[in-house]
């Protein structure tokens, strides 16, 4: 596994890292038993990024990942978010609320100190008000945490964050299916030191390719309940576009894939041959797909005529389907 500067972090963090969502169960249960064997396998692949959130699963995953680092000689490192908890989230913002949520999310993940926190997705006029990236730069003065960093819904947003001169990463929504942040923001983001955490590099499991039309996902599934924005952001769950016409723009894209070219190994190739993404946080339902995604690490970089086909059926096939903006 290959590592990459993690912005003004200084951590090196595994090219692939493991999302946790799924830990929470908000994609359907995953046993304990399961969910440990899922952190131990990718530990073994040479993961050691860790990126989970205080509301995925009531505060479970953060939990889960706790019990699971006391075990371990050397620790990894784990990004957190905060601000979608209910006592924050839309218009509950204060410095000692945030400060409250972190503290909670720091005992729960059995640290002194939180290596990253990001905020999460909140409320555009929230952010761009400023005050939650000042108390981010306090509470990391007060050692409440080490780093602090924004996962966002928007382009506009991540520029605008971009722009703080401590922030040291920025989580976004980038995939072979989302492809404009490499035009303005990916180089303001090399300029300015901030390090790029993918999230959804599989458009929510749609570009592992394996889907197929009218699939049923469980109930306590986001891909069945927010499939159509009805939970929370309409761009999220399968990157913004409907399920059966996703399902059928990654079949007609892998019969323009050359010959022996896999379309999840092509998507997590894509996203790593952009030099200023320091990691991709792949979510995996069970250990065996930790092991696949893992290897996209250890493959070649993908070659300019794929890269040139990627980007024109973004552009002509896939931009128009994306709800909720870019
Ligand atoms: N607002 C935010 O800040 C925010 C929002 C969303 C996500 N995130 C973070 O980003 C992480 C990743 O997001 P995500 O899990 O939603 O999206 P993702 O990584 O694009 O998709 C994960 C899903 O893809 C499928 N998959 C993964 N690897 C596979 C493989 N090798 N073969 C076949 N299928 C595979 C699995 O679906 P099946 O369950 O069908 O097997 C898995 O649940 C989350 O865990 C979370 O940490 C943050």
């Amino acid at each position: 596994m290959k590592t990459r500067t993690l912005g003004k972090t200084g951590f090196e963090v595994s090219e692939i890292g493991l999302g946790c969502w799924q830990l929470g169960n908000d994609f359907g249960p995953v046993e304990d038993k399961e969910a440990m064997s899922i952190l131990q396998t990718a530990v073994a692949e040479g993961i050691q990024f860790f990126d989970t959130a205080d509301v995925y699963g009531g505060g479970l995953s953060e939990e889960r990942i706790g019990q699971w680092r006391k075990t371990l000689t050397k620790p990894p490192i784990i990004a957190t978010k905060v601000g979608r908890h209910s006592e924050l989230y839309p218009s509950g913002y204060s410095k000692s609320a945030v400060k409250k949520s972190l503290q909670a999310s720091a005992q729960r993940l059995g640290v002194e100190s939180i290596d990253l926190a990001q905020l999460h997705c909140v409320p555009r006029e929230v952010l761009f008000a400023g005050d939650l990236l000042a108390w981010m730069e306090d509470l990391q003065k007060e050692g409440v945490i080490k780093h602090f960093g924004a996962s966002v819904e928007m382009l506009d947003e991540a520029m605008f964050c971009c722009s703080h001169p401590e922030l040291a990463s920025l989580q976004i929504l980038f995939n072979v299916f989302r492809q404009d942040a490499t035009e303005s923001l990916l180089p303001l983001a090399e300029n300015n030191d901030v390090g790029i955490i993918v999230r959804l590099p599989l458009a929510s499991g749609l570009l592992s390719g394996k889907m197929e039309r009218d699939r049923i996902f469980s109930e306590h599934d986001h891909r069945s309940y927010n499939k159509d924005g009805d939970a929370f952001h309409v761009g999220e769950t399968f990157n913004g576009i409907p399920f059966n016409t996703g399902v059928a723009l990654v079949d007609e894209l892998k019969e323009k894939l050359p010959k022996g070219q896999d379309i999840l190994d092509v998507s997590l190739r894509w996203i790593l041959d952009q030099p200023q993404v320091s990691s991709i946080i792949a979510g995996a339902s069970r250990s065996s797909q930790v092991v696949r995604n893992a290897a996209a690490s250890s493959l070649p970089p993908l070659d300019k005529d794929l890269h040139a086909l990627l980007s024109e059926y973004y552009r002509e096939k896939v931009k128009k389907h994306i709800r909720g903006g870019i």
